[in-house]
């Protein structure tokens, strides 16, 4: 029987049977390093108590200094995650019940849902086209006497526009905290992304540009936030009365216990100095893939803010669903068949979520979006942000494949997978 079409979808041969093996940043130097740690059997260096070892053992200490020499910044403060990096931002900069913290919606759920543990309301705003971080037109808009901070995502490996969101958060007195999971030593106007907030969080989660399996680290160049982030990682309610811990206000200053381990230290030390080698991979593997497909018209290839590099933890292009003639969703099915697992889009907006669509999040009274402590009137319908829900729903196509050990052949595989889709459009 004449087979119908040679696209995969429809019964041809895949362009690659073999599945894209995962990112692997660590080598020799972590084992050595690792292997000096448990050397040593101080697995941990934290103490609760008052003491130097208050701030971790002697690699966490190391690693926050090489962290903040490497970033130019003042303190720099790890954790077990940078959701509890989130956590901790958010008690530091104090927000309290009923406060509003203007978010993205198309970010990891955590930047959002860290809002919530200390009653705060997030309050999502709308995002740029092209780049996909906040837009800091529709920031303005979202601005209530509720306000209290603005939390930009630096999304998918480039700085947010940090000189307006600046500019927004010093006309109406808002605190400005960065989500820079994704783009440690990403660079906005010749500076480190992450440093340009009253605090910047990055994560050393195992898909992360640089990792040591979990890991998060807080910035700030301000010694009071740095303590109080150091108090909400480490039990700090104990200590708050003590001179040279005692913060100026004990609000949120109930701890927990975010503790990086002397092994993650050890592994994120030889990590962070291999930041710049990382990053450049991903950009080359990049510039490769891009030059390969310039020649495919009907994708747009990754927008670089100007006066911006790109550390490219994720690659995403778009889809004009008009010109192309088909709808993405049929288009990266095909593209998956083909043995290619791009994703059309890359987070259903947050306020879609069931959470916010109900507002149900902690307890069962509607905590913390309804209750006295809540005077504003906080919005999750469909359509509240335009840009976000069509990146999702039809435009961009996100690519993660572009980290070591992948190599020039995967990218070729993925430029054959698009362009025998491409070729092949008529038969869908
Ligand atoms: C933008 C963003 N924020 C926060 C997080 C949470 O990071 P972690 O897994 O270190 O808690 C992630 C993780 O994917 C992320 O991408």
């Amino acid at each position: 029987m004449r087979q119908l079409s040679e696209l995969a979808l429809l019964g041809g041969k895949p362009v690659r049977s073999a599945i894209f093996p995962g990112s692997v940043t660590t080598g020799e130097e972590e084992i050595r390093s690792v292997t000096e740690v448990l050397r040593t059997g101080l697995l941990s260096g934290f103490v609760g108590s008052p003491s130097p070892e208050f701030f971790g053992g002697p690699m966490v200490q190391k690693f926050e200094r090489s962290w903040s020499e490497t970033f130019e910044i003042g303190y720099s403060v790890s954790c077990n995650s940078a959701t509890s990096a989130l956590f901790m931002a958010l008690g530091a900069v104090g927000i309290c019940p009923g406060d509003e913290v203007i978010v993205s919606p198309y970010t990891m759920s955590a930047t959002a849902t860290s809002i919530l543990f200390y009653g705060g309301i997030p309050v999502f705003a709308d995002i740029e086209p092209d780049y996909f971080c906040l837009d800091p037109i529709s920031i303005e808009e979202k601005i209530t006497p509720f306000t209290k901070a603005i939390l930009t995502t630096d999304i998918h490996g480039q700085s947010s526009d940090m000189n307006a969101i600046n500019r927004i958060a010093r006309q109406h007195d808002l605190k400005v905290i960065i989500d820079c999971a994704q783009a440690p030593g990403a660079k906005y106007n010749g500076r480190l992304a992450g440093t340009l907030g009253d605090i910047g969080i990055f994560s050393l989660n195992r898909h992360k540009n640089i990792q040591c399996g979990e890991g998060g680290v807080a910035v700030t160049s301000d010694h009071e936030l740095a303590l109080r982030m150091q108090l909400i990682r480490n039990h700090g309610e104990n200590l708050v009365d003590i001179p040279g811990y005692a913060p100026q206000s004990l609000i949120n200053m109930v701890g927990l216990n975010f503790r990086m381990t002397e092994i993650e230290a050890a592994i994120a030390i030889e990590q962070l100095k291999k930041m710049e080698r990382l990053n450049q991979y991903r950009v080359d593997l990049v510039a490769y893939l891009n030059e390969r497909l310039s020649k495919n018209i009907c994708l747009t290839l990754p927008s670089v803010r100007p006066g911006s590099t790109h550390v490219y933890y994720m690659h995403v292009m778009l889809f004009d669903e008009g010109s192309v003639g088909i709808q993405r969703t049929k288009f990266v099915q095909a593209l998956n068949a083909e043995g290619i697992p791009l994703r059309g889009g890359y987070v259903r907006p947050l306020y879609l979520e069931p959470i916010f669509q109900k507002k149900i999040a902690l307890g069962d009274k509607g905590f913390p979006f309804v209750g006295e402590h809540y005077k504003g009137n906080v919005d999750y319908s469909k359509g509240i942000c335009p840009v976000a829900e069509e990146a999702w729903e039809k435009r961009s196509v996100v690519n993660p494949f572009i980290y070591p050990p992948l190599t020039k052949n995967d990218m070729d595989d993925i430029v054959k997978g698009l362009e025998k889709v491409i070729k092949n459009l008529k038969d869908l």
